[in-house]
């Protein structure tokens, strides 16, 4: 006997990367940061007095709120907290999307969004991306005619890391009859050079929904730490109604605090990364594997057929090496392997590993 939900109980669950135990692993799978956080971020951590733990946390989380907007340059009330950048894209199908009503995706992207919707009981409206892993010109015109009240977008595209730039989002945002979810998981590592901003666009388009984390660019994946940026009518729903009572705890909220007003230390990590990616990406090249343009911390690279056996054996005999890279068994990725750009040393011991097997 089984109570789950019919939807529920026909759909399958997020499949998360691998998260090995080893210590010596070289973890290439999760487009972690591979930089420990700030020294503040820790220093914030082992001062966490006794009644932070004591009592509920800020149940609007009202002082990160006030830095977010410090640092963005718009009002708080254009700020919500939530438990990781996963929970917004949960929220923001329960704020604006009627149970039953389509969920708009970009195909292929992060496959966490279609489990959120099969979890509300919405479908999926599927629009393939053009070959250059951007939106084709018919992108808002294929949603609206599907009625779809929320799209998901992740830019930099999340696995290839080709950045979508301001004005296209800006046409998106006004072509598009729903809300436009701009998940910028990864915008911390575009090149400074491009002056990339889509929060500016948030005055202008009252149906844009940024996500950012503090998972990747700020190395703390652990606590579970995302934010919301928009016009305050699309963000009061979602922080006043939606939103679960205290879902962001006091220490996350300290640590995300500290973290975000230390952004020295956040900058330089990301300059590490992005001089790591063309250096990675140069020495795969020179491997025989193609990268696309990254503007992320990872790399598709597509494996060439008479590589070592191709994408899926080169990513078994990694796993088994002890290298830890994501390799998706779908329509147009099962020739790539995704892999995150790790310290130097990490990301020599896999150049190494390549170059021996394909001895
Ligand atoms: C595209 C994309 N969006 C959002 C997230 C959410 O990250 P988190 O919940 O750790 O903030 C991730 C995490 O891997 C991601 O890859």
């Amino acid at each position: 006997m089984s109570y789950e939900r019919d939807n529920i109980r026909r759909m399958a669950g997020y499949t998360p990367g691998e998260q090995p135990q080893n210590p010596d692993a070289v973890k290439l799978n999760t487009n972690e940061n591979p930089y420990p956080p700030s020294p503040a971020v820790m220093r914030a951590l082992a001062e966490t007095p006794a009644d932070a733990l004591r009592r509920y946390p800020s149940p609007t989380s009202a002082a990160f709120r006030r830095a977010a907007a410090r640092q963005h340059g718009v009002e708080p009330e254009q700020i919500v907290a939530t438990n990781g950048g996963d929970e917004l894209l949960r929220l923001a199908i329960t704020t604006f999307v009627n149970p039953g009503s389509p969920v708009g995706v970009a195909e292929p992207s992060y496959s966490l969004y279609p489990v959120l919707a099969g979890i509300h009981g919405s479908p999926v409206v599927r629009v393939a991306l053009g070959e250059d892993w951007r939106p084709t010109p018919d992108f808002a015109e294929r949603m609206n005619r599907e009625r779809v009240p929320l799209t998901f977008l992740v830019n930099p595209h999340a696995p290839s890391g080709t950045l979508l730039d301001p004005d296209a989002i800006a046409t998106l945002a006004r072509s598009l009859a729903g809300v436009l979810v701009i998940d910028e998981a990864y915008v911390d590592f575009v090149d400074p050079s491009h002056g990339h901003d889509v929060i500016a666009l948030t005055r202008r388009h009252d149906n844009l929904l940024i996500l950012r984390t503090l998972s990747k660019g700020y190395s703390l994946a652990g606590i579970r730490f995302g934010y919301g940026i928009g016009a305050p009518g699309l963000i009061e729903p979602i922080a006043a109604k939606t939103r679960d009572s205290y879902s962001v705890d006091a220490v996350a909220e300290r640590l995300a605090v500290a973290a975000l007003e230390d952004q020295a230390y956040a900058t330089s990590t990301w300059e590490a990364v992005r001089g790591e990616r063309a250096r990675l990406a140069s020495r795969l090249e020179g491997l025989g594997l193609s990268c696309a343009a990254s503007e992320s911390n990872f790399l598709l690279a597509r494996v060439p057929e008479g590589f070592a056996g191709g994408a899926s054996a080169v990513y078994r005999y990694l796993r088994d090496q002890g290298i830890f890279v994501r390799y998706f068994d779908q329509p147009r990725l099962r020739e790539s392997l995704r892999i995150t750009v790790g310290t130097p040393e990490q990301n020599d011991t896999l150049l190494r590993a390549l170059a021996r097997m394909n001895r």
